[in-house]
């Protein structure tokens, strides 16, 4: 079934047609496998939810930016969500018609509106009155207009990890909800500027999608008052943050929340604008690690693989917890602790009691790691980011490969 890409047949661990085996020995290790099905089943999962309402799923690049993942999204029709301007040039590249994108992130500068200007993107997501004066001040420059949509922070919890949290009060994300119509006026007021939508985050792998459906009332109520006011509004934006299975959980779907808010946006008429990362990439890739070492350190058992928090950051960030599978089937499990080869005693890949029973040489896949998985990858302790490797049907090709240590020191001047 493509929405669980990796599956045992033979004895083996397999990604859709191929035994992740034979990429780790065609490859080396560590490797991101993604699988091309599995990323179009869960873009028209999400295509579906909103099959009644007029829609545009942006892709929010950061959860996996690379070129051959953008490039099967850009292909289905989706848009782009870009936070940066590395992330515009990728998804320029990847083939996202410019109109289509968004430029979200709380700290634009000013090189980057340029350049988004430059690119004719779609609109951007203004997070500050400071953004909104810059962003005026840079088109007018140019004799240009730029589009924006607010991103209002609606301070509705997102009931997740503290550190996915961004529709608080308390977080650093949005303009305050009681300040939107200010800015919009303010904003009528400045040059260079057309007021275009708006828009929310709230918040990532909310496992329950319900304040998801609360923030959008009070959206879609501003954005009524809006209109109302003769804001020329064209689309609302409900941000992303669809829940992906990490282990037994039952999470929300997207078509969970699309029934509860249908009805509230529906009268608005406005284009709906959801920028989903996780939900379309996460599934769809898993961290292929080599055993290098078993090791007992008094009472406690180790297993060392030969990528971690320098490989897949989430453990050791958010004490995420990934399942870990071994590439044989049916090895058993074994009282010890999957760990990287990092110098860090964060260097966790499990924080499991128990973990398959996988000897040196071994091969161990870490599932659900298709999004901020390698985005989040570093060259820290010198290690060079693992390669990726894209799964169509029955083929596998290299779609980033690893850098020699020699590339890794290219930037560098050693005076
Ligand atoms: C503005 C914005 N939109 C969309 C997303 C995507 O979130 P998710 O991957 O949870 O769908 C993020 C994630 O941080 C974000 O900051």
């Amino acid at each position: 079934m493509p929405e669980r890409p990796f599956v045992y047949s033979d004895g083996m661990l397999f990604c859709d047609g191929v035994p992740l085996s034979e990429i780790a020995d065609r490859f080396d290790t560590p490797t991101y496998v993604y699988s091309a099905e599995a990323i179009r089943f869960a873009y028209h999962e999400i295509d579906q939810a909103f099959a009644g309402l007029p829609h545009r799923i942006c892709y929010s690049v950061k959860a996996n930016p690379n070129l051959s993942v953008c490039s099967i999204l850009a292909a289905l029709g989706a848009g782009a969500d870009v936070t940066s301007g590395g992330e515009l040039v990728r998804a320029l590249r990847a083939g996202f018609p410019p109109e289509k994108i968004v430029f979200a992130g709380v700290g634009k500068s000013r090189a980057e509106i340029e350049q988004a200007l430059t690119a004719g993107i779609g609109h951007f997501s203004v997070e500050s009155e400071g953004e909104l004066r810059l962003l005026s001040g840079v088109a007018a420059d140019r004799a240009t207009i730029a589009g924006f949509a607010l991103r209002v922070n609606p301070d509705v919890n997102a009931h997740t990890h503290p550190y996915i949290t961004t529709g608080l009060a308390s977080s650093k994300f949005g303009v305050p909800i009681g300040e939107a119509t200010r800015l919009y006026r303010l904003a009528a007021t400045l040059p260079g500027l057309r007021a275009e939508g708006i828009g929310m985050h709230i918040g990532s792998q909310m496992e329950d999608l319900s304040p998801v459906v609360e923030a959008t009332r009070g959206l879609a109520h501003l954005a009524a008052e809006l209109l109302a006011q003769g804001v020329p509004l064209q689309h609302i934006d409900i941000g992303g943050g669809y829940p992906i299975t990490y282990g037994d959980t039952q999470p929300d779907s997207p078509g969970k929340l699309t029934t509860a808010i249908e009805p509230i946006l529906r009268p608005l008429g406005l284009l709906v604008l959801t920028a989903p990362g996780r939900r379309l990439v996460g599934a769809a890739g898993a961290l292929l690690v080599r055993i290098l070492y078993r090791k007992r350190n008094g009472n406690h058992a180790f297993i060392v693989a030969d990528g971690g928090m320098n490989a897949l950051l989430r453990p050791a960030l958010y004490r995420a917890q990934h399942r870990l599978v071994a590439v044989r089937e049916n090895t058993g499990e074994v009282q010890a602790q999957v760990v990287g080869p990092v110098c860090e005693s964060a260097d966790v890949l499990s924080f499991e009691e128990t973990t398959p029973d996988v000897q040196p040489g071994e091969l161990l896949a870490i599932l659900d790691t298709g999004a901020y998985g390698f985005s989040m990858a570093s060259e820290y302790n010198g290690r060079p980011r693992p390669a990726e490797v894209l799964v169509d049907g029955a083929a596998a090709r290299l779609v980033r490969r690893r850098q020699s240590h020699e590339e890794m020191m290219v930037p560098e001047i050693d005076l």
